[in-house]
């Protein structure tokens, strides 16, 4: 049986990754309808991330004995006005995200719930990573500014690595 704080929790948790998948899927749309393709490609292979994720908790509650729980979903932002603010925004998020699971990781040691903490290990080292990830790519695109060119080569980066590791994020 499940502690019901931390299955709440997690549960709460589901709907989050969900949301970013859906966010990362708006995000992807509008990279791909105003002509950065690279971008795109990054966001649509990084909504699919999200999407694994929530299936992770959800698999993890089921096998806890838990029942895993779908809640409502507001409308992700779906407008930005360049490149530079919607990457801002991902950060933004995965800094949410990061905090999120972090309040988590702590709700599992007020509860004694060693078996959750060890498997939230995973997500806070992903966590570190997408945050590293997305500020990398923040900084590169501050630097070129307006600069098409610049912007042309970002773009074709981003390109190479949604099509490069198996796991870039
Ligand atoms: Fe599921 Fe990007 O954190």
């Amino acid at each position: 049986m499940m502690n019901p704080k931390v299955e709440a929790a997690i549960n709460k948790q589901i709907q989050k990754e969900e949301f970013s998948s859906r966010l990362y899927l708006a995000m992807a749309i509008w990279c791909e309808v105003k002509g950065y393709p690279g971008a795109s490609a990054f966001l649509y292979r990084h909504a699919d991330e999200e999407r694994m994720h929530q299936m992770k908790f959800v698999h993890y509650v089921n096998e806890r004995g838990g029942k895993a729980q779908l809640f409502d979903q507001e409308q992700p932002a779906d407008e930005f006005n360049s490149l530079q603010e919607l990457f801002e925004q991902v950060l933004d998020h995965e800094e949410y995200i990061t905090a999120s699971i972090n309040k988590l990781y702590e709700l599992t040691f007020d509860e004694k719930d060693f078996t959750t903490a060890n498997f939230l290990q995973w997500f806070i080292t992903e966590q570190l990573e997408e945050e590293s990830l997305m500020r990398t790519i923040l900084d590169k695109i501050r630097l070129v500014g307006t600069d098409k060119a610049g912007m042309f080569h970002i773009d074709k980066e981003l390109e190479t690595m949604s099509a490069g590791a198996a796991n870039p994020a």
